[in-house]
C-alpha cells in the first residue's frame, strides 16, 4: 500500500523534451489511468516511476519518500507490459514465482503464494505449461500473476491489454477492476484507449505532448473537459466542437442559436456539444444547429447521424435505433442547454460563462 507523488517531473532526451512539469498525486489504493495519444509521454512517465528511466528534474515520492536515486529493484514496484516478457524456458509456475524467489528463500512459501494467486486468476490448470503452449490472453494473465505474487507496493501497467482481441480485452478489463478492488493496491495504468480509462480508472490523467492536460474522475472529465483537446480525446464519437460567435446573450453557431448569458459579447468561442445531448426538433427557431444529413451509421443499439451544419467537420447526433433521420433530410437540432460547453477559440481552454468578464 502506497501513495505515489510526481512533483514537477521532467524528462529530456538530449534536447528533446518528452515529459514536462508533470504533477500527479496518486492516493493509497487508487487506480490512476494515464491516458493520451501515442507519443504523449505516458510510458516515459511510468518508466520514471518504475526506475527504468532516470528523472531529468523534479521529485518522485513513494509514501512520501524521495525515490529519484533509488534503484528499480528497491522501489517495491511490479510492472506489467504490453509484451508479456515471460521466460520461455520456464513453466508458468516458475515464471510466476520468479520475482518472489529472489527475495523469499523459503520454497514452500513461494509455492503456496503461487498456487493461491494462480487460483484467484484462473491459472491453476496451466501451472506446468510453458509460455509457448498458452494463448496471448493466458500469457498476459501469467505476467499479471507474476506481479501479484510479489505483493508490491505499487502496480504499474503499460498498455497490458493492447495485444488481446476485443472480447478478451473486455473480460480482462473487468477482471483487472475486480483485482484492484480485492488487492486494494495502488495501480497506475497507461493506455491510449479511452474506454479502458473511463471504465477502470478511479481517476484519469490525460496527457498531451508531454504535459498533463487534465486530471479527474472519468465522468467529471467527460462532462467538463478542460480543453478542446480533452473534449475530443474522451468520448466516441468525440464531442462536437463548433466555432461560434457571441452577441448579447446569444451564441450563434452559424446555423442556429443558443441563449447564454455571461459570455463576452463579440468573442469567438468553440461550442462543445456531446452527440447524445443533441435532439431533433421540428421548429427551426429552437435550433442550435441545422443542416443536411450526409450519412447514417446504424450500430445496432444506436444510430450515428452525421449532419453538415456548415461548421467544418460534420456534426454527429447520437440517435436511437429507430431514428426518424434519413439521408439528405434537413434537420434542426436542439441541445440540453445545461450540457453546452464553451471553449476559448484561440487557446482551446474551457470557459465557464460568467467567469470571463
Ligand atoms: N529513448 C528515447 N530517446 C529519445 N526520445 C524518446 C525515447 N523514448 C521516448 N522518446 C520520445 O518521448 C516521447 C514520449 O514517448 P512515450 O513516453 O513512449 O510516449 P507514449 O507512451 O505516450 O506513446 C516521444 O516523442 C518519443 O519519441
Ligand atoms: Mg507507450
Amino acid at each position: 500500500m502506497a501513495t505515489v507523488t510526481l512533483e514537477d517531473i521532467c524528462k529530456n532526451y538530449g534536447n528533446v523534451s518528452a515529459v514536462r512539469d508533470v504533477n500527479i498525486s496518486v492516493a493509497d489504493g487508487e487506480f490512476m489511468v494515464l491516458l493520451g495519444p501515442s507519443g504523449c509521454g505516458k510510458s516515459t512517465t511510468l518508466r520514471m516511476i518504475a526506475g527504468l528511466e532516470t528523472i531529468s528534474s523534479g521529485t518522485l515520492r513513494i509514501d512520501g519518500e524521495r525515490m529519484n536515486a533509488v534503484p528499480a529493484k528497491n522501489r517495491d514496484i511490479a510492472m506489467v507490459f504490453q509484451s508479456y516478457a515471460l521466460y520461455p524456458h520456464m513453466t508458468v509456475r516458475d515464471n510466476m514465482g520468479f520475482g518472489l524467489r529472489r527475495r523469499q528463500k523459503d520454497k514452500a512459501v513461494v509455492a503456496r503464494r503461487v498456487n493461491e494467486v494462480a487460483a484467484s486468476i484462473g491459472l491453476t490448470e496451466y501451472l506446468d505449461r510453458k509460455p509457448h503452449a498458452l494463448s496471448g490472453g493466458q500469457r498476459q494473465r501469467v505476467a499479471l500473476g507474476r506481479a501479484i505474487v510479489r505483493d508490491p507496493k505499487v502496480f504499474l501497467f503499460d498498455e497490458p491489454l493492447s495485444n488481446l482481441d476485443a472480447a478478451l480485452r473486455v473480460s480482462t478489463r473487468a477482471e483487472l477492476t475486480r483485482l484492484h478492488r480485492e488487492l486494494s493496491a495502488t495501480m497506475i495504468y497507461v493506455t491510449h484507449d479511452q474506454v479502458e480509462a473511463m471504465t477502470m480508472g478511479d481517476r484519469v490523467c490525460i496527457m498531451s505532448h508531454g504535459e498533463v492536460a487534465q486530471i479527474g474522475k472519468p465522468m467529471d472529465v467527460y462532462l467538463n473537459p478542460a480543453s478542446t483537446f480533452v473534449a475530443s480525446f474522451l468520448g466516441n464519437p468525440q464531442m462536437n466542437l463548433i466555432p461560434a460567435t457571441v452577441s448579447e446573450g446569444v451564441v450563434d453557431s452559424g446555423s442556429g442559436k443558443l441563449a447564454r448569458s455571461g459570455l463576452m459579447s463579440g468573442s469567438k468561442v468553440i461550442l462543445g456539444l456531446r452527440p447524445e445531448d443533441l435532439a431533433i426538433t421540428g421548429d427551426a427557431n429552437d435550433a442550435v444547429l441545422s443542416g443536411r444529413v450526409i450519412s447514417l451509421e446504424a450500430l445496432g443499439a444506436e444510430t450515428l447521424v452525421h449532419i453538415d451544419a456548415g461548421s467544418g467537420k460534420p456534426v454527429i447526433l447520437r440517435g436511437g435505433r429507430e431514428t426518424p433521420a434519413r439521408l439528405d433530410d434537413v434537420l434542426h437540432l436542439t441541445c440540453k442547454p445545461h450540457m453546452a460547453r464553451f471553449f476559448d477559440a484561440e487557446t482551446g481552454l474551457a470557459i465557464t460563462p460568467g467567469d470571463t468578464q
